[in-house]
């Protein structure tokens, strides 16, 4: 299982923002694409992918809306439709208790819930991997079956996440020497799992 967490640090929980403006609803437009190149390639949906969205923005931050793409079916890949499943993600969730989640369509689910709780969830059945560019090179580290990729959006991590990560094993992992928007990182981390039969 190849999984993501996107922490989308002022990416709107309201549910009324507006899919022609998606820049201004949190930069969602980062998140979008993110979600979609990391569980659509020419022609179809990859396999054994989960997409993990944490939303801090205002009102209701944080909500965690999750993608697994061995249950999605018929969804529109652009960037308007996923930001549309989005927005119906966070009707559906006005109410929620923390660490309550509820189903807001086949294969996507959304919860209350932090990214750190999240992080540390999902750290218990994979090698945990922060998507840094700082970080040791990915074609020289070793990349496990179950891996989890964590990485920031436009506004990148904040620095309190790494005190965050102390307590946490994980492999900080650079994919190359550019910053690279948050949208290109999933591709290449498929591309080098995909050569290495991962
Ligand atoms: C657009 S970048 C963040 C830019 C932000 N201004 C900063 O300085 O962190 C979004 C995220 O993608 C990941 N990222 C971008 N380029 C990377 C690279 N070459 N190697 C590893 N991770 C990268 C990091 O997790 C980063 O937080």
């Amino acid at each position: 299982m190849r999984e993501f967490i996107l922490r989308a640090r002022r990416a709107s929980t309201h549910a009324a923002f507006s899919l022609n403006d998606l820049l201004h609803a949190g930069n969602m437009n980062v998140v979008a694409s993110a979600i979609s190149n990391a569980i659509w390639v020419s022609g179809g949906i990859r396999k054994d992918v989960v997409f993990h969205a944490v939303l801090e923005g205002p009102p209701s931050g944080p909500k965690a809306v999750s993608f697994s793409s061995n249950e999605i079916k018929g969804l529109g890949y652009d960037e308007r439709s996923i930001a549309s499943y989005i927005q119906i993600a966070m009707q559906k969730s006005p109410f929620l208790e923390l660490n309550e989640e509820t189903k807001v369509r086949r294969g996507i689910m959304v919860a209350k819930k932090s990214f750190e709780r999240l992080v540390w969830e999902r750290s218990r059945n994979s090698q945990v991997l922060v998507l840094d560019t700082s970080g040791a090179d990915i074609r020289g580290t070793e990349l496990k079956k179950n891996a989890l990729f964590v990485f920031g959006d436009n506004i990148g991590l904040p620095e309190k996440t790494e005190k965050f990560f102390r307590n946490i094993p994980h492999i900080r992992l650079s994919l190359g020497p550019a910053m690279l928007f948050a949208s290109h990182c999933p591709v290449l981390v498929h591309n080098e799992m995909d050569r290495r039969g991962v």
